[in-house]
């Protein structure tokens, strides 16, 4: 089936079910009462319904059943603190449903949600992927889609059918502890991935046993704080909003996606779950979404404890649902059923807006397929731990892994080589996995598998005479780096999510500098690798080392691919999906305004352009050369109505065979709206043998080259336009 036809038959399916007058449902809704309504729009977590006793999770049954019969609830999610085997998952499951099956007068079924962000993550054994930080570094999108496949059918398999991912934000502030769950900080780049992560969670039919509902978030500006903290306050002008941060959510709703979490934080001063015109004018009537609108985790209550713009409870749930709320992930009590119920009585929110909700969530359990099948589909069960994950895994780690620096091509190095081996993430998983990995936080490395090889461990299988020195053992193992011919020194960061995450600068940490400072005095070649989840400024110690190679959090197969670069076994292809800061106090975007990077030079007033990121986005380096040419236009003028071709041929000159990501730009020379200084509008990655050339051809149309004006309406507008690839530009004149 053709690309173009699985995009519209899984649009009409998805939206089908969205829209279509529902009689089933409507009937069902008619005989339900407020309490009932109500239990449908709470969400606990497990917590509430299970003990913990010495390791072991155990449903408590006369907890269940209170949350069942008393307050209607009708869906939970996650875990209490760990991952658990696909046996308890079962063994939950269906014991939720059963009861929920024999206590529920209208015999709903319960609804189980989870953040299997990079892989089914809270599930023992599972296959977990790259971040989404290192997936858009690949610019893969077939891998992004396989990632989310592969997660749908292990998550399905696990009973599971609703997953909270992707984040859809874009990475516009790499302090922000959330940075590696994004897709980086260009939204095309965001759109394209997280379009293709989307498509490879629902299928065409959320029936199959191998697709999960996604959810589209956070909405909206989430990852834009003004002081880099996680749930911090955003300062959003509206034309920001609509050119940088709503187009992956707009083009998200297009493709049918089912549901969308809320943004924890406020922007301009109005938390979002209190946002009104945000999550009803905006989302429901511009964006058209139809979909299940949930909140974040407590966020409701946080109107009242944190934002301070609801007095007591009731007045936030108040607020919350008559901005939009359809479900809210309360999750441990239920103040917010119990006052739901109370402010529907008293008339203050009308039963209506209550049906609308409910309708939603039913509608999603109904197109997951949970009134024909509600417990653990056995047919999902041989989905689980395929070997070909593995390669899936491996393959995308391979393609994220991205060359930085390679001074005299130093890289790749012989594997008769002696290598010594330090640093903090040398040696560990937990950097190489990042968060969301079998626990939130990610840091218990007892769920990782054995098999799975650090860079120390992979290195060391390649070259048997490599050593690891301790990060403590630096001054009593100076010999073995006297004898070495290279050091490799890996740092970056340990594995963190959402606010235990919050850094107070982008600097790495001065130990981890101290150390290549240190090992200078061994006049050896040094190799820095970095495994982290944001880029920490690396400006003092980059001249000296002869090569970079960054990881990202790449997953479990990171160590493999790392050491595969070094040695040569793979070409290197991945590119940066943000710029690498060069200061903490210059966090431009590559898609800056002229004016940031302004300097003054000679004379006052006079001012040249310099941008000098540390390394900037798209950059990426290969074993191998490849050189573009002959950059043509079909036209060099675009009427509104058509569409213009843009060829390139690039040819592998090197001597070894090489992936290329071939990035198109687009600048628009004079606008009413200062112009950015370069936009990307496509991208696409080939495979090019020693000596082969291919002619690339792209597409654009006028609304790939519009921006939003002061009326807040996308244009584009009359005037000269370039387009860049690669070292090339041509310019082209466009009239409405
Ligand atoms: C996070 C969400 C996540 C939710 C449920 C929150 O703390 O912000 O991204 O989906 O928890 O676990």
């Amino acid at each position: 089936m053709s690309k173009k036809l699985f995009m519209l038959l899984h649009i009409a399916v998805l939206q089908a079910f969205a829209q279509a007058p529902n009689n089933k449902i409507d009937q069902l809704i008619s005989k339900m009462s407020i309490e009932e309504k109500v239990g449908q729009m709470t969400n606990l977590t497990l917590a509430t319904i299970a003990d913990e006793k010495d390791g072991t999770v155990i449903l408590n049954q006369a907890k269940l059943n209170e949350a069942i019969q008393k307050y209607h609830i009708g869906s939970f999610q996650n875990v209490l603190t760990h991952a658990y085997s696909v046996q308890e998952w079962h063994g939950f499951l269906d014991t939720i449903q059963k009861t929920t099956l024999s206590l529920e007068k209208h015999k709903i079924p319960s609804l189980y949600c989870i953040d299997a962000v990079h892989g089914a993550n809270y599930t023992k054994g599972s296959t977990l992927f790259p971040h989404n930080i290192a997936m858009a570094a690949t610019r893969n999108i077939n891998l992004a889609t396989i990632g989310g496949q592969v997660t749908a059918a292990e998550v399905r398999a696990t009973g599971i059918r609703y997953n909270f991912s992707p984040v859809l934000d874009v990475g516009r502030q790499p302090l922000w502890p959330r940075f590696a769950e994004t897709f980086g900080e260009d939204v095309h780049l965001v759109k394209e991935m997280g379009l293709a992560t989307i498509k490879g969670y629902e299928g065409n039919n959320l029936k199959n046993t191998n697709s999960v509902a996604a959810c589209m978030k956070h909405f909206v500006g989430y990852s834009a704080p003004n002081v880099g903290k996680d749930r911090a306050t955003a300062n959003i002008s509206d034309l920001q909003l609509r050119e940088l941060y709503l187009p992956p959510f707009q083009e998200a709703v297009k493709l049918g996606t089912q549901t969308l979490m809320v943004n924890s934080a406020e922007i301009n001063g109005i938390p979002v779950h209190a946002n009104k015109f945000l999550l009803t004018d905006v989302l429901r009537k511009e964006l058209g979404f139809k979909g299940v609108v949930i909140s974040d985790w407590e966020d409701i209550k946080k109107l009242v404890e944190r934002h301070k713009t609801a007095e007591n409870y009731k007045d936030a749930v108040f607020q919350a649902v008559n901005a939009g709320i359809d479900l809210c992930i309360v999750p441990f009590d239920y103040q917010f059923t119990t006052n739901l119920i109370q402010l529907v009585k008293e008339g203050k929110i009308s039963i209506e807006r209550i049906n609308q909700s409910v309708k939603r969530v039913l509608i999603l359990k109904q197109t997951l397929g949970l009134f024909d099948q509600p417990f653990v589909e056995k047919s999902a069960y041989p989905q689980l731990f395929r070997p070909e994950y593995k390669t899936n895994t491996l393959d995308a780690a391979r393609e994220a892994i991205t060359l930085l620096k390679n001074e005299n091509n130093v890289l790749p190095i012989s594997k008769t080589k002696n290598l010594v081996v330090l640093g903090p993430t040398a040696h560990s998983k937990t950097s190489m996995f990042g968060c969301w990995s079998y626990t939130w936080q990610g840091q218990d490395s007892s769920y990782f598998d054995k098999k799975d090889l650090t860079v120390f461990d992979a290195i060391k299988e390649k070259s048997n005479a490599s050593k690891y020195i301790k990060n403590d053992e630096l001054e009593q193992q100076k010999e073995k780096i006297q004898n070495a011919d290279y050091i490799v020194v890996c740092l970056g960061e340990d594995a963190y999510a959402e606010t235990p995450g919050n850094i107070h600068d982008l600097e790495l940490p001065i130990e981890q500098k101290n150390l290549v400072k240190q090992l200078q005095q061994f006049n050896k070649p040094i190799i820095l690798v970095l495994q982290e989840g944001r880029p920490r400024i690396v400006r003092e110690i980059e001249p000296l080392c002869k090569a970079v190679v960054m990881g990202y959090w790449s997953g479990p197969q990171a160590g493999r691919a790392i050491a595969e670069v070094i040695f040569g076994d793979i070409n290197p292809s991945g590119k940066l999906p943000f710029t690498y800061p060069r200061f903490t106090g210059d966090l431009l975007t590559y898609d800056h305004k002229f004016l940031d990077a302004a300097v003054e030079v000679a004379s006052p007033y006079s001012y040249n352009y310099q941008f000098n990121p540390q390394w900037p986005f798209g950059h990426g380096l290969s074993y191998t050369s490849f050189k573009y040419d002959s950059l043509t236009l079909s036209s060099d003028t675009l009427v509104k109505a058509n569409k213009l071709k843009i060829t390139i041929s690039i040819k592998n000159t090197g001597n070894l065979e090489g992936k290329e990501v071939i990035e198109l730009y687009s600048k628009d020379l004079v606008a009413s709206i200062t112009p950015s200084v370069k936009r990307l509008r496509k991208f696409t990655k080939i495979n090019l043998k020693p000596g082969e050339s291919k002619r690339v051809a792209f597409e654009i149309n006028s609304s790939e080259l519009a921006f939003i004006n002061k009326d807040l309406k996308w244009v584009t507008e009359k005037g000269q336009f370039e387009i860049l690839i690669g070292d090339l530009k041509k310019t082209f004149y466009y009239k409405n």
